[in-house]
């Protein structure tokens, strides 16, 4: 029964964390300028501006962020006195390709996760890598205009190929693009630019610019699918989306019609990537849009031979639509205008809902939809932490906060039949928040002495989390 119920073996327990939020060494070892170097702190509510290259006075604190280029022996420790059984991270494409549009990789950037992997497995912990995590070159913005341009899926491939064949032996799970689905909501020019190196021209329509710049990155994923498996054939390639349930605020119709056309738009990245086609709802909305897009025939066939082998994705919160008065037919999603409050559910300091058996239900939908093993690559809330004198910090609302999701997660298997693979909860040590850039926004289970005041010793501490975590993959997930 229930109560017995473990989950596998080999269940993948670990933590998650992205390149240019915690590695800092920004113009180390020959990195070239990412996008997320030209993003400036921003605060609870304040967006991060976006500078023209860098500016004199900006504060950046990828720049720096917790310094893991430099101290990542005792910080994979740390994870691995948790018992960490797997690290995702991801490769900063800049360490590789400095300006993206190079022949030669470099060799600097090449040896440092060459080193950072073997550290990880001598601890028996796998790597699971994303190749693209909102830091591609910043010259292939100001070159190409990012992903408008159809250049980027060599640019993209040509990575993807270096380091596929580089770690061949070290790492077996691969995401190609972190979250392709966030830019969805193409009102947002957070979101365009961290997917997509776009910042969108007045004259142009950013609704069209995310359409074809999702298509670029599904033909990248498709072929980046297709040449892992020729290196090795034992590979997992996964799509990576952050996966936010809209439910319909009534049992209206309209309100269902609304909250179907939502998930439609933020899922169809994932639907092409697994199912290797578009949706029909898609090619029809595209058609009635009068988009205009680039896609040839032999992308669909591109499409259609490099399905992903797994889905990974985030869930942190779910959200709610309700159609408007005077709804459009085609039911056009507009994910800034579009979502109203949930009123049974709590929110994070940050406003985001707290919504543990929406995970469960995510679960659920994706498999109902998609039939593919499914890998929790981020999880967690974000919260202010306090620092004790004696080093301590008693993280309790994020304890709860882990079990219930874990709980659901657990339920999710036993009782829904999902094939999951693992859980690595977001942060696992505290580092730049992507979307505001604080420090003080913190996710981790190891507290990284650094604040948005500029206070900075970088030392690191245990928290409660941390004990707690260790037990709970000590016990595969029965000791909550
Ligand atoms: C996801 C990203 O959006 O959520 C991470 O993949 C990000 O990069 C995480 O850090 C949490 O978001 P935030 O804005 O709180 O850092």
């Amino acid at each position: 029964n229930y109560n017995q119920f473990s989950l596998p073996k080999d269940f993948l327990w670990g933590g998650a964390v992205a390149a240019h939020q915690l590695e800092g060494a920004w113009n180390v070892g020959n990195k070239g300028l990412s996008i997320a170097d030209v993003m400036t702190q921003g605060a609870n509510g304040v967006e991060r501006k976006i500078t023209d290259g860098i500016q004199k006075g900006e504060i950046y604190p990828n720049h720096e962020a917790i310094d893991f280029y430099h101290r990542y022996p005792d910080d994979i420790k740390l994870l691995a006195e948790m018992g960490f059984k797997c690290f995702r991270t991801s490769i900063a494409w800049t360490r590789i390709f400095p300006l993206g549009d190079e022949d030669q990789p470099n060799e600097e950037g090449l040896q440092f996760y060459d080193d950072l992997f073997d550290e990880c497995l001598k601890y028996g912990i796998q790597p699971v890598i994303t190749l693209s995590h909102f830091e591609m070159p910043y010259h292939l913005v100001e070159a190409y205009g990012g992903w408008r341009s159809r250049k980027m899926i060599g640019f993209f491939t040509k990575f993807a190929r270096v380091v596929f064949q580089r770690y061949v032996d070290k790492v077996k799970y691969w995401m190609t693009f972190n979250e392709i689905n966030n830019q969805a909501n193409f009102d947002a020019r957070f979101s365009l630019f961290t997917n997509s190196g776009i910042l969108t021209r007045k004259d142009e329509d950013p609704e069209r610019l995310m359409y074809q710049a999702g298509h670029y990155e599904a033909v990248a994923s498709a072929l980046a699918v297709q040449i892992a498996h020729q290196i090795n054939s034992e590979f997992q390639i996964g799509a990576m989306i952050a996966m936010i349930p809209i439910y319909p605020a009534t049992p209206k119709p309209d309100d269902v019609l609304k909250s179907e056309r939502a998930m439609q738009s933020r899922y169809w990245f994932a639907d092409v990537q697994v199912n290797g086609r578009y949706p029909d709802w898609l090619t029809a909305y595209e058609r009635n849009q009068n988009l205009g897009l680039d896609i040839t025939l032999a992308d669909l066939d591109v499409l259609k031979a490099g399905k992903v082998d797994y889905l990974g994705f985030s869930y942190y919160m779910s959200a709610v639509t309700a159609a408007h008065k005077d709804e459009n037919l085609d039911y056009k999603y507009r994910e800034n205008q579009d979502l109203v409050p949930n009123t049974y559910l709590e929110s994070s300091d940050w406003g985001w809902p707290i919504d543990p058996e929406g995970l469960r239900y995510a679960m659920n939908w994706l498999n109902d939809r998609y039939h593919l093993p499914q890998f929790i690559v981020e999880n967690g809330l974000g919260a202010v932490d306090h620092l004790e004198k004696d080093g301590s910090v008693h993280d309790q609302y994020r304890i709860s906060y882990l079990r219930d999701h874990i709980e659901q997660m657990k339920r999710a298997v036993y009782y829904d039949g999902v094939d999951l693979i693992g859980y690595t909860p977001w942060g696992c040590i505290d580092l730049v928040s992507a979307g505001t850039g604080e420090m003080d926004k913190r996710y981790g289970l190891v507290y990284v002495d650094k604040d948005d005041q500029g206070h900075a010793s970088l030392k690191r501490y245990k928290k409660d989390s941390f004990y707690w975590y260790a037990k709970v993959i000590e016990s595969n997930g029965s000791d909550l």
